[in-house]
């Protein structure tokens, strides 16, 4: 079954296994959103279910990840139940060598951020292909509240021309012919900037407008990047600690996990 998959879903699933080896029984863990983090709470539901980690609690950052961790035996609870979390698992459109992060393409980043500042470790799991020598290729999800949104659109594309980035629109994301919305009920500004020489700058400032709620920017807050290929190889960089560790692993043709893809 493995060998169905393509090299870059077979990247995100040996990354999101490696990083389920450091969640330990009676933790409580930040589970993210997206399909690598799809595939680390499949590997933590089949780890529940053989009995290792019987005892963890899962903080989800989305109703999907809530139900997909529900649906593979993970007790789930909320943020303000666990009130603190030993750790939580993530995947990332772009990570930078600072470990900054660009997050939100799922449009999951308000709760994501939220969740990954209450851990006391935060892990991305990424393919090889996430890696980037400047963030803003990817473009920047912005979640506005709905109220005025074309008003704080036009104040954001107003503001990146003092800011140190390439391009400067602002786009609404759509689902379909309707804008979308977030779990909170807000919208998403995905903003063009190709490149952005700033990240830290760029974050407090597009925080400081009245009607943004949170920006896709992570600074500062990812500790540990596990980075998948898709021959099986697998990089864990610990920023805390400078280490850089290499493993392999193998796919068994047998496990289950390939034979339920919800995504
Ligand atoms: C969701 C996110 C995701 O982590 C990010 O979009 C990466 O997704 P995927 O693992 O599907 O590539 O930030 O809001």
């Amino acid at each position: 079954m493995a060998g169905e998959l393509s090299p870059i879903d077979k990247a995100k699933y040996v990354a999101a296994r490696r990083a389920a080896d450091l969640v330990e029984d009676g933790m409580r863990v930040g589970l993210g959103t997206g399909s690598t983090a799809a595939w680390l709470v499949r590997c933590l539901g089949e780890m529940v279910r053989e009995g290792g980690l019987r005892s963890i609690r899962g903080v989800p950052t989305s109703h999907r990840t809530a139900e997909l961790a529900r649906s593979v035996g993970i007790n789930v609870v909320s943020l303000d139940e666990a009130k603190w979390l030993d750790i939580t698992i993530d995947g990332a459109d772009e990570f930078d060598a600072d470990m900054n992060l660009t997050k939100g393409g799922g449009g999951a980043l308000l709760i994501e951020k939220i969740v990954a500042t209450a851990s006391d470790q935060m892990v991305v799991i990424a393919d090889a292909g996430k890696e980037v020598e400047s963030l803003g290729a990817f473009p920047l999800p912005v979640e506005v509240i709905p109220f005025g949104w074309r008003t704080t659109q036009a104040l954001i594309e107003e503001t990146l021309i003092s800011m140190d980035v390439l391009g400067r629109t602002a786009t609404l994301r759509m689902n379909g012919e309707a804008p979308f919305v977030t779990d909170e009920g807000n919208h998403i500004l995905d903003l063009h900037l190709a490149r952005i020489g700033n990240p830290r700058q760029l974050a407090m400032v597009l925080n400081q407008m009245p009607g943004v709620v949170e920006n896709g920017l992570f600074i500062d807050i990812c500790d540990t990047v596990v980075i998948g290929y898709g021959d099986g190889r697998v990089e864990v960089r610990d920023i805390n600690q400078g280490t850089v560790e290499h493993d392999r692993l193998d796919f068994e043709d047998t496990d289950n996990l390939f034979t339920d893809l919800a995504e």
